[in-house]
């Protein structure tokens, strides 16, 4: 949620300032801005809209620099106008600011801690930070930091530009995510390591209002009191592959079909010798036999739905009770989780400001945690004591798919792993799990060339209608959640989900004539269940399209137009049936000329509440 990109070199910065924002406009795409040092004086440059209208903007003044910082807006406070873009700078032009996270306390710090008079520029809760910057700046920038984060609460990461340093770049970050790295002739801040993985080996990551100040060769760090410190990096690793479409279109079909490669680095990190193997968790086997009375599940948007994947797999499996849970109603509950809880986050990004503050809320109540994340080195990966990494890669389209795919291995194979621990599947059964869960990439492959052209046929019936419904039980409804948020994210369709057998009260009255019902029903013992729903409402004029696999397929009545999926064992089946899920939202989008990789108003990773 907002990108930060800062450079200092010996070169114009400001190309690879507009490169570096291009890379992170997955993050906000609202508005954008820069900040440069010319002549010792702050330039800024700034616009509503795509950084193509920034470019615009630009190329009217050409402004060069060897110092600057640039901001990629998702608008929380105020609308996405060229005046609350970012930077922003501070009343005297002595400082500019670039910020993502949430300043909670802005209107309060206003009335209490600036003068009453005081003129605002903008409507962002950004611009008070600057002016405490002035107000607490004695001549150095670091005591002024420090000051002026001592007054802020809420989440932030900032770059900063002060005239009177004007070869150094500071930095500070608190609850959202900001790197830093040194280059040989030039170092950089992001808040997001692929803006500049390709520019050094080596990178640091901001963390508890610790705050860095960057010269072309040197960054020094200091904690939140101003303290000098010395401060570990970690290596990067580099994956120039996932960086670039490629043959396709768009990012989110290239990532549709890197799914059977992002499943199978998942699954040969969670699998040895015919057993599941986590090798970052530590909890006991003494907790999972006798101590555990509970799993809860928490996270927020398509993560939640693999929760609801899982909590149907694991559940049985496991012979625990299992709750799913939506991160930003549970951090506000009073749950009853205890040390004898497993408590499960999961999270593409691992930024997610509401699944974090979950996961420190059950920290708080004694819980064992363990996270399921895609990002290492992300925050909620380090703040929790067991994590397992889904191998999915870097996903850029905002509509997630590979991960998506890599979470559900994940839950599997945890599912799997507790089931052995508290002796209810044999060591067999475990070997068989595993085996076909070893079959799922090649599946995933198959069925995705299996459906393709069907989908797309379908894609051009479906398109133009207002909206759409999902159906399906159990982990068949987790599954059409998972569909439903798919197409109205990139399609902005009104598509909603029911569990099918809630329909009769009140959804059906929301069907007419043509309007498209997808129907997934995959579970045999359940099946005549979704059949009998497929028919009322076929029976009140739907389109229905049923989503099965080719074990049920023949069985398949009431539906205007069948999919169908590889066979798998009815714990994966999720794995498959999402699939043309996926492909049915692309393919619609398409059709309906959407921004298919950056959907409106929405970002990939939401660093705010
Ligand atoms: C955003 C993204 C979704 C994602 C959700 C949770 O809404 O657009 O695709 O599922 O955040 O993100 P996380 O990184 O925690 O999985």
């Amino acid at each position: 949620m907002c990108g930060i990109i800062g450079k200092t070199g010996i070169n114009n910065v400001v190309p690879e300032l507009i490169n570096g924002l291009k890379s992170l406009e997955y993050r906000g795409y609202d508005s954008s801005g820069i900040a440069v040092i010319n002549n010792g004086k702050i330039g800024r440059f700034r616009a509503s809209g795509k950084i193509s209208e920034l470019e615009k903007e630009l190329e009217k003044y050409r402004p060069e620099s060897e110092i600057g910082i640039g901001h990629t807006r998702w608008a929380t406070h105020g609308s996405p106008t060229k005046e609350n873009a970012h930077p922003h700078v501070s009343p005297n032009g002595k400082f500019a600011l670039v910020h993502n996270g949430i300043i909670e306390n802005a209107e309060e710090i206003k009335k209490t801690l600036l003068p009453p008079d005081r003129e605002y520029s903008s409507k962002t809760d950004t611009e008070v930070a600057v002016h405490l910057l002035e107000k607490y700046y004695d001549g150095d920038p670091v005591k002024a930091i420090v000051s002026a984060c001592k007054e802020i609460k809420g989440s932030y990461a900032f770059g900063i530009l002060c005239e009177d340093f004007p070869n150094t770049l500071f930095a500070v970050a608190s609850a959202s995510p900001l790197v830093a790295v040194k280059g040989e002739k030039e170092s950089y801040i992001a808040s997001d390591l692929c803006a500049v993985r390709e520019k050094a080996d080596l990178v640091y990551r901001l963390t508890e209002g610790e705050i860095c100040s960057i010269e072309h060769n040197e960054i020094k760090f200091f904690d939140s009191e101003g303290k000098e410190i010395e401060k570990s990096a970690d290596k990067i690793s580099v994956d120039a592959q996932d960086l670039d479409k490629g043959e396709y279109e768009h990012f989110m079909i290239k990532e549709i079909m890197q799914q059977p490669q992002a499943v199978r680095n998942t699954i040969e990190s969670l699998v040895s010798k015919g057993k599941i193997i986590l090798p970052e968790v530590s909890i006991t086997k003494g907790f999972f036999k006798n101590e555990i009375s509970e799993i809860v599940i928490v996270a927020c948007g398509s993560a939640y739905h693999t929760g609801l994947v899982g909590k149907n797999v694991i559940e049985p499996l496991c012979k625990v009770p299992c709750n799913v849970h939506i991160a930003s109603e549970f951090r506000y509950s009073e749950p009853l989780v205890n040390e004898n809880t497993l408590a499960v986050f999961i999270s593409q990004s691992g930024e997610t400001a509401d699944t974090l503050a979950a996961l420190r809320l059950a920290k708080k109540c004694g819980a064992q945690v363990l996270s399921v994340v895609n990002v290492e080195g992300s925050a909620i990966a380090e703040e929790s004591d067991n994590v397992i990494y889904t191998k999915a890669g870097r996903e850029i389209a905002v509509a997630t798919t590979k991960a998506y795919s890599a979470q559900l291995i994940a839950l599997y194979a945890l599912g799997i792993f507790i089931a052995k621990q508290r002796g209810k599947i044999t060591s067999e059964q475990e070997r068989n799990f595993v085996e076909e869960m070893k079959r799922l990439p090649q599946k995933i492959g198959e069925t995705l060339e299996l459906v393709n052209e069907d989908v797309k046929k379908l894609a051009k019936e479906i398109f133009q209608s207002p909206d759409i419904f999902y159906i399906g039980r159990l982990s068949d409804y987790a599954t059409a959640s998972e569909g439903s948020l798919k197409m109205k994210e990139i399609t902005y369709i009104n598509s909603q989900v029911y569990a099918a057998g809630e329909l009769k009260h009140g959804t059906i009255s929301l069907i007419n004539e043509g309007t498209p019902v997808v129907a997934i029903a995959s579970q045999c013992g359940i099946f005549s269940k979704t059949l009998s729903n497929m028919a009322e409402v076929s029976a009140r004029g739907a389109k229905v399209i049923a989503v099965t696999d080719e074990e049920l397929r023949g069985d398949v009545t009431d539906a205007d137009e069948i999919i169908t999926v590889k066979n798998t064992l009815k714990e994966f089946k999720s794995s498959l049936l999402v699939l043309p899920l996926q492909l049915l939202s692309y393919y619609t989008a398409k059709l309906r000329g959407c921004n298919i990789d950056k959907p409106k108003n929405l970002a990939k990773s939401v660093t705010v509440e």
